[in-house]
């Protein structure tokens, strides 16, 4: 069979657009999970590999739900659908977290993935006795031990490790059960885990670190690498260079699948995308903006520039993303953009792909980057929910489909299994 497109939902409380809160089809008191649990079915039955919940331990400007209760619950209202979920590993603790994710894992038979992330927002320290963020470079050190110590609790217990009679002490064989006894420069931990081997084996590893440390993780760790690529060209060297470095481990460049964000407006005509684009960028909230922006390009304070001025020169991110930033500045100075149109420009996508049209459009511009060596599949990020959901539901899917792009039904029952790894 041929290549085909992975494709997952990157969900958001009211869509991904800033001021997607503020559109009048927005409901900000509805059950959140209602909303989750109705979306998520939907992406479940236009047979998407996953659905997937970003997360901060800290606010961020909508209040949002704990991922892993939230994704358990999912669990209990889908069948086929993969559940990937974020767990920093900046301000968390390995057992923990391996334990919680293998527990998603069973009972969901086999459909979680864990998006290990290191935190980007340096409000969450206060919330953990800390005064100050952690360094980006002890951050990826911490995240390098930190996806040690986790796979190695999930290798704790063989697949066969409960295949016992009745006769013996224990309901297991205790030489199919292994200790991990690492000690380490932040963790010393004995195992083993206490949840046993789901179906999948273990869940899927998801990283989106876009700096050289945070690419290097990646390549030597990740099964899935999000990412946000504002161009094709852009995408293709991100591309090209997470494959070089798989390789460079001793992996296939198979075992990795490259899913860049894909912000994507959809309508039945250009004149409808453009109108649904431009009601939402109307209602964008210049301080909402700001604060967005001043995030997103390495958590600085813009409030003392002029809004129709230029972006003023900032060091680097001691703290926030060190890939977005570069991102961000890049798109400022190359087209001159001052700050207002800087965060008019990332209030829908944020840096990733953007773009709004048909459903032909939207489908010949993944289809170039799919065969254009820029993207193994997407993560589909909606303006606004329910709505930018359903229409690239409704409209995009089935054009991929006819393109022989992507799969009709599901044929595994595994996350791993859809995503062909
Ligand atoms: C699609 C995508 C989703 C992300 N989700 C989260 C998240 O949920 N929580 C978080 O703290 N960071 C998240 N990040 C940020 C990454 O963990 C990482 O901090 C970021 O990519 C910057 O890494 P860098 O400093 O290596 O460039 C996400 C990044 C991308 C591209």
């Amino acid at each position: 069979m041929s290549r085909q497109l992975s494709i997952a939902a990157f969900m958001m409380r009211y869509g991904h657009h800033v001021a997607a809160w503020r559109h009048p089809e927005t409901d900000l008191l509805s059950n959140p999970f209602k909303v989750f649990r109705d979306q998520v079915r939907s992406a479940e039955k236009a047979c998407l590999d996953a659905v997937f919940f970003a997360d901060s331990v800290a606010l961020t400007g909508a209040p949002s739900l704990e991922p892993l209760t939230l994704l358990s619950a999912l669990a209990a209202s889908t069948q086929h659908i993969g559940l990937i979920g974020t767990a920093t590993t900046t301000y968390n603790e390995p057992y923990t977290v391996a334990r919680q994710f293998a527990s998603l894992d069973l009972l969901s038979e086999g459909r979680a993935g864990w998006n290990l992330v290191t935190s980007d927002n340096a409000a969450e320290a206060a919330n953990f006795g800390r005064e100050q963020h952690v360094a980006h470079a002890d951050r990826y050190a911490r995240a390098r031990e930190f996806h040690q110590v986790v796979t190695g609790l999930w290798n704790s217990w063989d697949p066969d490790a409960l295949e016992v009679d009745k006769s013996g002490a224990l309901p297991y064989d205790p030489a199919k059960l292994h200790k991990l006894n690492h000690r380490g420069e932040h963790f010393a931990v004995a195992g083993p885990l206490n949840v046993a081997r789901s179906p999948q084996g273990r869940p899927v590893v998801v990283q989106a670190g876009g700096s050289e440390v945070g690419r290097d993780l990646a390549a030597g760790t990740a099964e899935v690498v999000f990412t946000a690529q504002p161009t094709l060209a852009k995408a293709q060297a991100f591309y090209s260079d997470i494959k070089r470095r798989v390789v460079e481990k001793g992996r296939s460049p198979d075992a990795v699948k490259v899913m860049p964000g894909l912000f994507a407006v959809v309508g039945r005509t250009q004149a409808e995308a453009d109108g649904k684009f431009a009601q939402l960028q109307s209602l964008i909230e210049p301080k909402a903006g700001l604060a967005l922006l001043g995030r997103m390009i390495g958590n600085f304070d813009l409030s003392p520039y002029p809004l129709d001025g230029p972006l003023p020169e900032l060091p680097p991110t001691q703290d926030g993303q060190r890939s977005r930033q570069q991102l961000l500045t890049d798109l400022a100075q190359g087209e001159n953009l001052t700050i207002r149109q800087l965060y008019e420009r990332i209030a829908g996508g944020r840096g990733h792909f953007t773009v709004a049209g048909t459903a032909e459009q939207v489908a010949d511009q993944m289809q170039a980057w799919f065969e254009q060596g820029a993207a193994d599949g997407f993560n589909f990020m909606a303006p606004a929910l329910p709505g930018g959901l359903d229409d690239f539901l409704a409209l995009v899917i089935p054009e991929l489909q006819r393109r022989g792009l992507f799969r009709t039904s599901y044929e595994g029952s595994t996350l791993r299994g859809h995503l062909g790894l």
